[in-house]
């Protein structure tokens, strides 16, 4: 009796992540409409309806952008001397949230609305591209990595009917960065709008 209780209590600790985080569904890596499908509707998308992104959609978008793919870690896009020196955001309304690739969840960083620091357009969500030059120490390669991770992102937003548009004209990085509490090292590369079209 005293194990079973002692195995639940593991169980409980082991499953039940706090309100800070949450483990995303597990993303489809079958099926979905074809490559060739995805590039002929491959578009920048700049007008959304107000309709909110499941988790579902979330978790597709960011494994398709930078998630692992692999056994040993690596990722859906490739990174230079495989680094892996981007990280991942997510804005909704609700706050802004980190993606751990590895874990598969979100972990909430900020309890404000911080979209419009990412972008003009009105969308339910902004996805923001950060590279880290202590990782990796070239832009020129952090850059094209990031470029990597966008056409992802717009690639799944093709598959999912979602419209995006990658944003280079970030409204205000340095008011996003210190909400995001980034180090000096980090940098805001790029943002990406995410919603249904209209
Ligand atoms: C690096 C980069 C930065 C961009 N920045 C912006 C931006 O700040 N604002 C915007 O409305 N569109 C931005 N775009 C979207 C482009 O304007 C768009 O890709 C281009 O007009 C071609 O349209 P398409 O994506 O539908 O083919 C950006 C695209 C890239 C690749």
């Amino acid at each position: 009796m005293k194990g079973i209780l002692v195995l639940a209590a593991v169980c409980a600790a082991v499953f039940t992540l706090s309100a800070e985080e949450y483990l995303l569904p597990a993303p489809q890596k079958k099926g979905g409409i074809s490559l060739n499908e995805a590039l002929n509707l491959r578009r920048t998308c700049r007008q959304y309806t107000a309709q909110t992104l499941s988790k579902e959609q979330i978790s597709q978008i960011f494994w398709s952008a930078f998630g692992v793919n692999r056994e040993d870690g690596k990722r859906t896009a490739p990174t230079a001397r495989n680094r892996q020196e981007i990280t991942l955001y997510l804005l909704t309304a609700k706050g802004a949230w980190i993606y751990e690739a590895k874990a598969g969840k979100m972990v909430s960083i900020s309890n404000k609305d911080l979209r419009k620091f990412a972008g003009r357009f009105t969308a339910p969500a902004y996805i923001v591209i950060v590279t880290n030059k202590k990782l990796l120490d070239s832009t020129h390669f952090a850059d094209i990595d990031t470029g990597y991770v966008s056409q992802n992102i717009y690639l799944a937003c093709a598959g999912l009917k979602l419209g995006t548009c990658a944003i280079g004209r970030i409204p205000d990085s340095k008011a996003l960065a210190l909400e995001l509490r980034l180090t000096d090292a980090e940098r805001i590369q790029l943002t990406h709008s995410v919603g249904v079209p209209k």
